[in-house]
C-alpha cells in the first residue's frame, strides 16, 4: 500500500543531498507495492513537486536542483480513490500550491469535506480523497495565519483510517498526524525521517519513535538543530527512543536474482530464530490458552493459512479447541465475542487494517488478543497483551515465504508448549532446518523443470487433508498471486462435491500426500482426478503411479511435515512466474502490507 517518506536536515553544512535520499528510501518503499510515485521539496520560497506513474527503480537523478533543499516530502501511491493517473499521484497542493500533503489510507469523509471546500472557492484537479487535506488546512490557515495550528485544526475533521505528513512552503519544517495507519520517526545523525516503514530509512539509522493513533508530531527546525514535539489529544506526550533489531542488509538482494528466491533459501536460517523464543514465557502463553474458554485465531491471506495449521496443531498435540475466522469477517461475529475470549491474531506486518479492525472490536468487548507477528514494534504488537515475534527479519517480497514459515514455527512451539514439550520440539526443529537445506538443494531443479511443463496452464488444483489441507491452501494462494494462474486449494475430500466438474485432459492438480494419517485418503482423491486425464503432481516422501511428477519431501515425524513441504511449494510458484517472464517480487494489484479495509 502507500508508502511515506519525508526528510528534514538537522544540519546546513553537514546535510545529505536531499533528492538522492528521498529516491533511494522510497525504492525501498516500493516493496509494500505502488503504482505512481512522487516527491515534494521546499525551497526557494516554494514547494517543488515531481510525481510520476510507473516505475521509479528507472529514475536515477531529478535533477531538479533541490538538492539542497532541507525539507522534502516524498510517496509510494497504491490507488484506491481515482485511477493511476500522474494527477492522482501525492504529494497534493492547495489552490496557491503553498501546503504538500502525503497520505497513506482513506478519508472517508473526503465527499462531504470537498463539497463544503468547493463551496468556500476551492478547486480541485484529482480523483483522490487526498486532496482535499491541503485545501482544508489552506482554509484553516486563512484562519490563524499559522501553519501548525491550521494542520491541528485540519486533521480534527477528517475521518477514517490513515497517516499524513504536511509540509508548506513558509514553515520550516513538517507535519504529521497518525490515525490507523503506521507512522514512524527516525532519528540519524544527520535528520529526522519520517516513514509508513523502517525499511525506508534502516541504513542512515536504528533509531526510531512509533507514533501511536491520534498523535501529531511536528518536526521544527531552529537555529541549529531539530525539534520534535508530539501531542496526542492537545496534550504534549513523551515518547521512547526505540532501537531497530534489523540489519540493512537484510533487506537487499545480497546477489540473488529476486528477493523471493533469498527469502525462500534463508529459511533455514530464519527458523533458527523463530526458534529463539524464552521457554517460561512460552510456557505461559500456552498455559493461557489451554485455560481460556474460548480461543479465536485471526488473520488475513498466508497468515490465516498458518493459523489454520495452527488450529490442527493445538487440536492434534494438545486437544485443545480453537476457530480461525479471516479477520475481514471477524467482526460480523463480535457479538459472540466476551471477556473469556482470548484472540490470537497472526501478521507478518503486524499493521493489516482488517486484523487491526477486527482485534479492536475484539478488546472493547472485553477479549483478551494474543499476536504472533513478525514486524517488531507494529502497531498489532503495541495492541496486543503479549506478544511472540516470530523473528524472521524483513520480508520484502510481496509473496509471503520465510514469514509464513516461521509463524508456523512458533505455533508448534506453542502446541509443544502446552504439552510441557517446548524443548523437545524446539529440537526437533532445529534438526529439520538442517534437512530443509538440503531439501532446496536437492530440489530445485526438478522443480524448475516441472514449472517449466506446467507454466502455461490456466487453472491449477492444490488437494491435501487434515493439517495438508492449509498447505494446499497456501501453495494456491502463492501460484496465483505472482503467476497470475486460477488456482484453488482446497481439502482433498471437498473436491468431489462440485470442483471435479473443472478438471480436463492435463489440468495440473498439485496434491499434498506425505506419507502421514492423510496418505491413502488423499490418494484416492488423487487417483479420482487422474481418472479425469489431470496432471496429477505429487508433493510427497511416499511415490506412487498415480503421480505424472514427483515433488520429493523429505521424510521427517508425521507432524512436522508441514515444515518440510512449504519450500517445494513455494520453489514451484517461484519458477512458474519466472518462466512466465513475471517478476515474483512485484505481482500486480499486490501490496505488502494491506494497510486499508
Ligand atoms: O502482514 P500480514 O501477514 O497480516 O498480511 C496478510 C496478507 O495480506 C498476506 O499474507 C498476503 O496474503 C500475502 N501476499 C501472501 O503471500
Amino acid at each position: 500500500m502507500c508508502g511515506i517518506v519525508a526528510y528534514i536536515s538537522r544540519d546546513l553544512e553537514k546535510r545529505d543531498k536531499i533528492e538522492d535520499m528521498l529516491i533511494s528510501s522510497l525504492r525501498r518503499l516500493t516493496y509494500r507495492g505502488y503504482d505512481s510515485w512522487g516527491i515534494g521539496f521546499k525551497g526557494n520560497n516554494k514547494i517543488h513537486i515531481i510525481k510520476n506513474v510507473g516505475d521509479i527503480e528507472n529514475v536515477n537523478k531529478l535533477n531538479l536542483g533541490f538538492e539542497n533543499s532541507l525539507i522534502g516530502i516524498a510517496h509510494t501511491r497504491w490507488a484506491t480513490h481515482g485511477g493511476v493517473t500522474k494527477i492522482n499521484a501525492h504529494p497534493h497542493l492547495c489552490c496557491k500550491k503553498e501546503i504538500a500533503v502525503v497520505h497513506n489510507g482513506i478519508i472517508e469523509n473526503y465527499k462531504e469535506l470537498k463539497e463544503e471546500l468547493i463551496k468556500n472557492g476551492h478547486s480541485f484537479i484529482s480523483e483522490t480523497d487526498t486532496e482535499v487535506i491541503p485545501h482544508l488546512i489552506e482554509e484553516k490557515y486563512k484562519l490563524c495565519n499559522n501553519f501548525e495550528i491550521a494542520f491541528k485544526e485540519a486533521i480534527k475533521e477528517l475521518k477514517g483510517s490513515f497517516a499524513i505528513v504536511a509540509i508548506h512552503k513558509d514553515f520550516d519544517g513538517i507535519a504529521c498526524y497518525r490515525n490507523g495507519a503506521p507512522l514512524v520517526i527516525g532519528i540519524s545523525s544527520n535528520g529526522y525521517f519520517v516513514s509508513s516503514d523502517v525499511v525506508a530509512f534502516l541504513n542512515y539509522t536504528k533509531k526510531a519513535i512509533y507514533l501511536d493513533d491520534e498523535e501529531v508530531a511536528i518536526l521544527k527546525r531552529n537555529e541549529r538543530d531539530i525539534e520534535l514535539k508530539i501531542w496526542k489529544n492537545e496534550k504534549e506526550v513523551k515518547k521512547e527512543i526505540k532501537e531497530i533489531s534489523w540489519n540493512f542488509e537484510e533487506a537487499t538482494k545480497l546477489g540473488y536474482k529476486h528477493f523471493m528466491i533469498k527469502e525462500i533459501i534463508e529459511q533455514p536460517e530464519s527458523i533458527r530464530n523463530a526458534l529463539m523464543q524464552n521457554e517460561k514465557e512460552m510456557l505461559e502463553v500456552a498455559m493461557e490458552i489451554l485455560r481460556a474458554k474460548q480461543v479465536i485465531f485471526t488473520a488475513c491471506g498466508t497468515s490465516r493459512y498458518a493459523a489454520i495449521i495452527g488450529r490442527y496443531l493445538f487440536s492434534k498435540v494438545a486437544r485443545k479447541f480453537c476457530d480461525v475466522i479471516m479477520a475481514s469477517e471477524f467482526h460480523y461475529f463480535s457479538d459472540s465475542v466476551d471477556k473469556d475470549t482470548l484472540v490470537i491474531a497472526v501478521s507478518q506486518s503486524g499493521e493489516t487494517a482488517d486484523v487491526l479492525f477486527g482485534i479492536k472490536k475484539a478488546k472493547e468487548n472485553g477479549a483478551k488478543i494474543f499476536s504472533i507477528v513478525n514486524v517488531m514494534n507494529s502497531t498489532l504488537a503495541r495492541l496486543s497483551d503479549k506478544v511472540i515475534y516470530t523473528n524472521a527479519g524483513p520480508e520484502i517480497c510481496v509473496a509471503a515465504t520465510k514469514s509464513f514459515t516461521n509463524q508456523l514455527v512458533v505455533l508448534y512451539l506453542l502446541a509443544y508448549s502446552m504439552v510441557n514439550k517446548f524443548e523437545e520440539a524446539r529440537s526437533n526443529i532445529r534438526k529439520i532446518a538442517e534437512i530443509i537445506k538440503k531439501s532446496i538443494e536437492e530440489n530445485n531443479k526438478n522443480i524448475e523443470e516441472i514449472a517449466r511443463k506446467v507454466k502455461d496452464k490456466d487453472h491449477f488444483y492444490y488437494i491435501g487433508r487434515g493439517i495438508n489441507f492449509a498447505m494446499a491452501n497456501e501453495g494456491a494462494l502463492k501460484l496465483k498471486e505472482i503467476s497470475y494462474i486460477h488456482a484453488e486449494g482446497m481439502p482433498a475430500g471437498e473436491l468431489k462435491h462440485g470442483t471435479i466438474a473443472l478438471i480436463e485432459k492435463n489440468t495440473p492438480v498439485v496434491v499434498i500426500a506425505p506419507k502421514d494419517y492423510t496418505y491413502y485418503e488423499t490418494l484416492s482423491n488423487a487417483m479420482e482426478t487422474k481418472a479425469r486425464g489431470a496432471f496429477v503432481i505429487g508433493v510427497t516422501d511416499y511415490a506412487h503411479d498415480v503421480f505424472d511428477a514427483i515433488i520429493e519431501i523429505p521424510k521427517v515425524e508425521e507432524i512436522f511435515y508441514p515444515l518440510v513441504t512449504i519450500a517445494p511449494l513455494q520453489l514451484l510458484s517461484y519458477y512458474v512466474a519466472v518462466e512466465r517472464g513475471l517478476n515474483p517480487d512485484k505481482p500486480r494489484n499486490l501490496a505488502k502490507s494491506v494497510t486499508v479495509k
